[in-house]
């Protein structure tokens, strides 16, 4: 295990000067744009090769069909432009494509009497994409579970001179009560209605994860990730060894929570953190999303 096998997740918030801690996930933090330089630098330093941004949009940003998502002037869109200015390409950048920070409702697609409607919310994917491509992002990574988003935000790509920015695909991504921290830490918890199990999938499923997997890279994703982590390492290790491209998985907000918490009341020690990290090398993840790569000189030790 090394820090190139490590994303390093960034939560966003307007403003400026802030450095605001999450209750849910000690050691964690929001910045503002004109602090993310504190977090970036020493992922820099540690050889992390790629950042994942994740914005908390102010409420009175949000509105039912999270308009926000295509202003190039939101807070992800200015992080991008600032991290490349900073840094050019010494970091690589990854971005969600999803609409969930921004709608009113809290979920990831547009709903229409009570559903999410699949194809009409692909359309808002697609400019998400394009916007957050021409902004210099470097990996796409639609994390919604919509059916058929790859293949349509591939071809938007390619058309518009973006061959080179890539997809990672949440292709496997379940519905799961361990995304409650992050929700917390983009503000989307309180405003969510109901659950998200009509597009992510159900953790009774094995089989369905590997459909689609395939169906993503047969749609042009580069790489697929699974999600969450540590519960799910069955997934990872059998996507790895039926299609052989990169797999990536995810230490959710959940995890990170349940073993950082308990750390801190030293109900285990903090050993547990490499164990749980080498879990995903030895079932075969080929890269880690993980809120403790920002501190993986010192765990690595
Ligand atoms: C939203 C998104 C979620 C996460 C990453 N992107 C939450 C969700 O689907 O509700 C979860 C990450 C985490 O829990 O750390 N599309």
């Amino acid at each position: 295990l090394s820090p190139s096998d490590f994303i390093l997740p960034i939560f966003l918030i307007d403003g400026s000067n802030k450095k605001e801690s999450i209750k849910s996930m000690p050691g964690v933090y929001r910045y503002t744009i004109n602090r993310i330089s504190q977090i970036i630098d020493k992922a820099i330093r540690n050889e992390i090769p790629m950042v994942a941004l994740f914005p908390k949009t102010k409420n009175s940003l949000k509105n039912d069909i999270g308009s926000e998502s295509l202003n190039e002037n939101n807070l992800v869109c200015r992080a991008i432009i600032e991290i490349k200015k900073r840094y050019k390409n010494q970091i690589g950048i990854m971005c969600d494509v999803a609409l969930d920070p921004y709608t009113s409702h809290g979920h990831d697609g547009l709903i229409k009497s009570n559903q999410i409607i699949n194809d009409e919310t692909i359309k808002v994917l697609v400019n998400q994409s394009l916007l957050q491509a021409e902004m210099g992002c470097d990996v796409l990574a639609p994390s919604d579970m919509m059916d058929g988003r790859i293949g349509k935000i591939r071809k938007a790509l390619d058309k518009s001179n973006y061959q080179n920015v890539q997809i990672l695909s949440y292709a496997a991504k379940y519905a799961s009560s361990f995304y409650g921290p992050f929700r917390d830490a983009v503000g989307s918890k309180g405003s969510l209605k109901g659950d998200k199990k009509t597009y992510q999938m159900d953790f009774r499923n094995s089989d369905e994860a590997l459909r689609e997997v395939a169906l993503d890279i047969k749609e042009g994703a580069d790489m697929v990730m699974v999600k969450p982590g540590m519960p799910y390492l069955d997934i990872i290790k059998s996507v790895k060894e039926k299609f052989k491209i990169p797999v990536f998985a995810y230490q959710v907000s959940g995890e990170y929570s349940l073993i950082s918490n308990a750390i801190q009341k030293k109900l285990v020690n903090d050993d547990v953190v490499i164990e749980s990290l080498i879990a995903f090398k030895r079932a075969g993840a080929n890269a880690i999303v993980s809120y403790y790569a920002d501190r993986i000189d010192k765990i690595l030790k």
